[in-house]
């Protein structure tokens, strides 16, 4: 599998543990590109897309309006032909499938579009049913019935299974359209700011909903919005802009990372923000036992940050060990901030997973604030 977009916080145990267990994505995108018009007026609206998503997971796609965010989730969803670029959704090669597989995969996604298109003169229950009857025709009225009513009632509109979309509010239109993407058991929703019409508790209620789907039955779950009150539920957020994936962040992992960096002392005094801009260029890079991180002598390039292992720190032609650093600690910052040949050698004493800054962006961070900087330097003292 190559290595997919500009991501880089994608240290996860579990994606390792996956992949060994040959668990394939839920959803597959390999140079993925896409224009809409013709001729002179061909406008291109999705750059070389790479993205992994695995069953279970929850995304939370960001971006600016016009960044392509609806025109991927629409790709993905089968509700535009691929142009150029592979994309697998659900097993199926998006770019060489046959109508009737892609009549099969439609099935086994739930669409939740901020357009609620409920039918006037239906109930909710029947609103709801019509999913169903789509999804699974030939099967039972009664049971159909039945697991509408729930599906409703795991949205918080148990008491309207009865009430037409005029007797209800936006909020519980909203939750109809949302029991209706659901109802059918989808493998993968796809959801177009399911929240923004709704108040905190209802926006929990389906949050909690959708969390519960992930974790007990496998679903994937694909969720375009800025609403920010759900971000907590994402595992990983992509942000597109201008029609590329910037940045793909397993949440987690990237609050992990950025309090490591908030307590190392040589960063106390950057702002949030730099700390987290730092945090996205950090490049994962793990070392097996006995590695030679850092030879003494050798020019400074790079900055680490143990996420996890043991690393000991030698010196000297006997190469004594001075220090023992573990998780949470950093070296490497000396040769970077004096311009000096590294003063010891670093081995790794278990398997160990660093996280590395290059020259240049640990100077852009620390330069940041010149007071700062010197008092940098005034504290390198400590550690000679
Ligand atoms: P640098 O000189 O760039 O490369 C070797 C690194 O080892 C050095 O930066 C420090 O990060 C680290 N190091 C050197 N001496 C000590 C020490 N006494 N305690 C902890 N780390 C050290």
């Amino acid at each position: 599998m190559t290595a997919p977009t500009t991501n880089t916080l994608r240290y996860d145990p579990s994606w390792r543990e996956r992949l060994a267990q040959g668990q394939l994505p839920a959803i597959s995108a390999r140079k993925l590109q896409h224009y809409y018009g013709t001729g002179e007026l061909r406008k291109q609206v999705l750059y070389d897309n790479n993205l992994e998503i695995f069953p279970g997971e929850i995304i939370i796609m960001t971006g600016p309006s016009g960044s392509g965010k609806t025109t991927l989730l629409t790709l993905i969803g089968t509700l535009r032909r691929v142009q150029e670029g592979e994309l697998v959704v659900l097993d199926r090669p998006l770019h060489q499938v046959s109508n009737a597989d892609l009549l099969k995969l439609r099935r086994e996604i739930g669409f939740i579009f901020q357009a609620h298109n409920l039918f006037d003169s239906l109930s909710a229950t029947q609103n709801v049913r019509m999913a169903l009857e789509l999804a699974e025709p030939g099967g039972s009225r009664r049971d159909q019935t039945q697991r509408s009513k729930e599906m409703l009632e795991k949205v918080g509109l148990g008491q309207r299974t009865g009430h037409k979309p005029k007797q209800l509010s936006g909020g519980q239109k909203q939750r109809v359209a949302i029991a209706r993407g659901l109802v059918h058991k989808p493998r993968l929703v796809l959801a177009d700011e399911p929240t923004a019409a709704l108040d905190e508790l209802s926006g929990r209620t389906v949050v909690d909903l959708f969390r519960k789907m992930a974790k007990e039955e496998n679903v994937t779950i694909i969720i375009v919005t800025h609403d920010n009150r759900i971000l907590d539920v994402a595992d990983r957020i992509v942000n597109l802009v201008d029609g590329s994936i910037r940045s793909d962040v397993l949440v987690q992992e990237a609050a992990i990372v950025s309090q490591m960096l908030v307590k190392c002392d040589l960063f106390k005094h950057l702002t949030p923000r730099s700390l987290a801009e730092m945090a996205d260029r950090l490049q994962h890079e793990p070392f097996e036992t006995g590695a030679e991180v850092i030879r003494e002598g050798g020019v400074g390039d790079k900055f680490y940050l143990i996420r996890q292992g043991e690393v000991a720190v030698l010196r000297g032609s006997e190469r004594e060990q001075i220090a023992t650093l573990g998780e949470g600690d950093f070296f490497g910052e000396m040769a970077l901030l004096t311009g000096h040949p590294r003063n010891a050698s670093v081995v790794t004493l278990k398997d160990t997973v660093l996280y590395s800054l290059s020259q240049e962006h640990f100077q852009q961070a620390i330069s940041e604030q010149a007071s700062f900087e010197t008092e940098i330097r005034n504290s390198l003292f400590d550690r000679q």
